[in-house]
């Protein structure tokens, strides 16, 4: 795959409305491989950092003969001691071949260029540009090589030792202003775009293009050249091992279907009394086992039972952390597809398809529903820095997380295209106040929660590095024709990595009141188990029918005392579920799963965010109610479904 092919039309667009791009480093590009064109690019970083000396990182690929600790902190004049700290292995480690290396340097003034000294011996058949391109990977290049030479002759010989300049640099004022710590030179790749080390070491990408004098309209990058990535925090070994290839298609065992409830059910009547009949003994000694097994090790969940282990038919759930040069390349290659789909839309184009964003087609806030190439899309009208929502979206690919299909720039306003979900916000189907005759069934909420279990779980675990979404609420969740879940709107979601971390830490706290963890209201920590405490919540409200807002004010206790109050059965188990389950219901829903389900919300309610279950648990705990659920609908044949239109 050339470079080239992955110079996507996406990577032109993104980041576009980033009015500020002050080069702070001009990138090499392909001055590296004229060795007598003696660009200042080329001689290396200019000296214009805050301090005229810092600690920076440089990237290496481990290649015969420079595979081990030693033998690259030699080769780059690092402390091996470093190397193995911040790599997360032994001093006598060897690397795999290809494997990345960070190799931390002190970088410093030399003249007119930031550099890192290393010393070299000159090898029969040597040239600079040999050493420079082939042994240290483009880390140096021919000219500044041959311009340490002072003896004014540009010959070099066998057995003679150079000085060879790393190319490194130091945070300039602006970008020490902006949090950045340290600059690190990373190599590029074959394949590599900006977005991808820009993503894997927790930089924005449009960060990382200021940084190098790149722009959206031209980021082509060069392998074997050095892309400066902007640090907040020292780089770790985790942003070493490939990010495993996010799945190109929905995951691999689709959730049970969802009840159809328009379906010519009676024609099927007969059949499914018979299949009832025979299965539902051995199905109702199966859900009995399930339920005892599920409420006893419901319990010890510091030590998760191998039930509720049990074998995963999702195949990708399997921990994918064994890097190896064939994932790298899928992953680029699959960034590259993806950002190709994504497809950048005429203003006019969405003009035509929202009736000029005329009141028919809109829908609710900037959102307007438009008609393109005869299907619906959902078009959101948004200012400011849509970059970080776009490079998530772009990444992730679920069936329960919306989808974005296209962007539009014009006249300063991003146009986000996504998927259409025709049922709208889960917030106007669930509360009494505002559902207008909508009506979900026991089944149908317990397939939502479920849903939205699962694009979370795939968030926190499938991204590049886990990400929180951070805002999950009943209005950020759509429903498509079927009434399955799609998580909507990740324009607070952020990485838990890097910078992003601390940026959540140092600004103001976002977020809707209500579902916000206490240790994120409180300390402003952002972890994975914020959406699990949301979720929660979001799973109180679809199976209570009641506001957030509402629960707080009518409950005057603590909610968890009203679910523990459930789940002690002080008033008689029947009682205090009826008080708490949706009464639109009118009792139809099985009560020992309603229990489970009371249960499962108080787990992810605890206070201690390391006492919440984590999303993947809650996913199985899900899919076993849901399954039970669907059987106890078959035997019961309740079919509570009201169409809205
Ligand atoms: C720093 O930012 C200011 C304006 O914000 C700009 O004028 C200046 O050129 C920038 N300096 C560098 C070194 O990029
Ligand atoms: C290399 O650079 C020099 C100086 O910029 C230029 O004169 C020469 O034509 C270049 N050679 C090639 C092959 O591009
Ligand atoms: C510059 O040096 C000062 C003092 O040594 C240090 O506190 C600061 O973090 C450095 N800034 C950068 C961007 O390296
Ligand atoms: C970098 O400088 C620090 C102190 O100035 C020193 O302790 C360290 O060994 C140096 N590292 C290298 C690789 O020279
Ligand atoms: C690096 O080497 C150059 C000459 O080759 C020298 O001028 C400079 O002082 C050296 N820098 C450091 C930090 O040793
Ligand atoms: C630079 O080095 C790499 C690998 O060592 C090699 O594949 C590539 O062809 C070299 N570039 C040039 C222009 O020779």
């Amino acid at each position: 795959m050339s470079f080239l092919s992955v110079v996507s039309p996406f990577a032109l667009f993104i980041l576009c409305c980033r009015s500020l791009i002050h080069a702070q480093q001009p990138y090499v590009a392909k001055a590296t491989t004229n060795c007598s064109n003696t660009a200042d690019s080329a001689l290396g970083y200019s000296c214009n950092g805050l301090n005229k000396s810092c600690r920076a990182y440089l990237v290496f690929r481990s290649q015969p003969p420079y595979t081990t600790v030693a033998s690259i902190s030699t080769l780059l004049g690092s402390d091996p001691s470093q190397v193995s700290e911040i790599n997360s292995v032994r001093e006598t480690t060897t690397f795999p071949t290809n494997q990345l290396v960070i190799v931390p340097v002190n970088c410093s003034c030399s003249g007119d260029y930031s550099q890192a000294n290393t010393s070299y011996v000159v090898q029969q058949g040597d040239t600079p540009f040999l050493i420079a391109n082939n042994t240290y990977q483009g880390l140096s290049t021919c000219q500044a090589i041959q311009d340490q030479k002072s003896t004014g002759t540009v010959d070099i010989f066998p057995g003679e030792t150079l000085t060879v300049p790393l190319r490194c640099a130091c945070p300039t004022k602006n970008q020490s202003d902006l949090g950045v710590r340290y600059l690190l030179s990373y190599l590029v790749a074959p394949g590599d775009a900006v977005s991808i080390p820009s993503v894997r070491f927790g930089a924005n990408t449009g960060t990382t293009l200021e940084a190098n004098g790149l722009t959206e309209q031209n980021p082509t990058i060069f392998p074997f050249t050095t892309l400066l990535i902007p640090l907040q925090n020292p780089p770790t070994s985790s942003q070493t091992v490939a990010p495993p290839p996010p799945p190109t298609s929905p995951p691999p065992s689709p959730p049970p279907p969802s009840p159809s409830p328009n379906s010519n059910k009676s024609s099927n009547k007969t059949w499914v009394y018979v299949v009832v009949g025979v299965v539902g003994g051995i199905v109702l000694t199966l859900i009995i086992g399930t339920i005892i097994f599920f409420v006893f090790f419901r319990k010890s969940k510091k030590q998760p039972s191998p039930v509720i282990v049990s074998q995963s038919s999702e195949a990708h759930e399997k921990p994918l952390n064994k890097k190896t040069d064939e994932e790298s390349l899928e992953f680029s290659e699959s960034i590259s597809s993806i950002a190709q789909s994504i497809k950048v839309y005429k203003f006019e184009d969405l003009e035509a398809a929202t009736d000029n964003f005329g009141p028919s087609c809109w829908i609710k806030g900037s959102v307007y529903r438009g008609l393109i190439n005869g299907d619906f899309a959902a078009i959101k009208k948004m200012n400011g820095d849509v970059s970080k929502e776009i490079d998530l979206l772009n990444k992730i690919n679920h069936s329960n997380l919306i989808r974005l299909s296209g962007v539009c720039f014009n006249d300063g306003q991003w146009y986000l295209v996504y998927e259409y979900a025709a049922n709208g916000q889960l917030s106007d189907w669930i509360y009494h106040s505002s559902n207008e005759g909508k009506f979900l069934n026991w089944t149908q909420r317990i397939q939502i929660a479920s849903d939205v279990a699962k694009g979370l779980n795939y968030l926190h675990i499938f991204t590049n590095y886990p990400h929180v979404h951070k805002d999950i609420k009943s209005s950020n969740i759509l429903l498509d024709s079927d009434l399955r879940a799609k998580i909507a709107n990740f324009a607070m979601a952020r990485s838990t990595d890097g910078m992003e971390g601390e940026f959540a830490l140092t600004r103001h706290i976002v977020g809707t009141k209500g579902y916000m963890a206490p240790e994120y209201l409180e300390n402003g920590l952002v972890s994975t188990k914020l959406d699990v405490y949301a979720f929660g919540i979001l799973t109180l409200e679809i199976i209570t029918g009641k506001e957030v807002a509402a629960l707080y004010r009518e409950e005057n206790r603590n909610l968890s005392d009203v679910l523990n109050g459930v789940l002690s059965g002080e008033d008689g188990l029947e009682e205090s579920l009826g008080q708490l389950i949706d009464p639109s219901m009118q009792g139809n829903y099985p009560s020992g799963l309603a229990v489970l389900m009371v249960r499962l919300i108080d787990s992810c309610l605890h206070k201690n965010p390391a006492d919440r279950p984590a999303m993947d648990e809650i996913v199985q705990s899900l899919s076993r109610i849901l399954t039970t659920s669907l059987a106890w609908e078959l035997s019961n044949n309740i079919s509570g479904y009201h169409s809205s239109s």
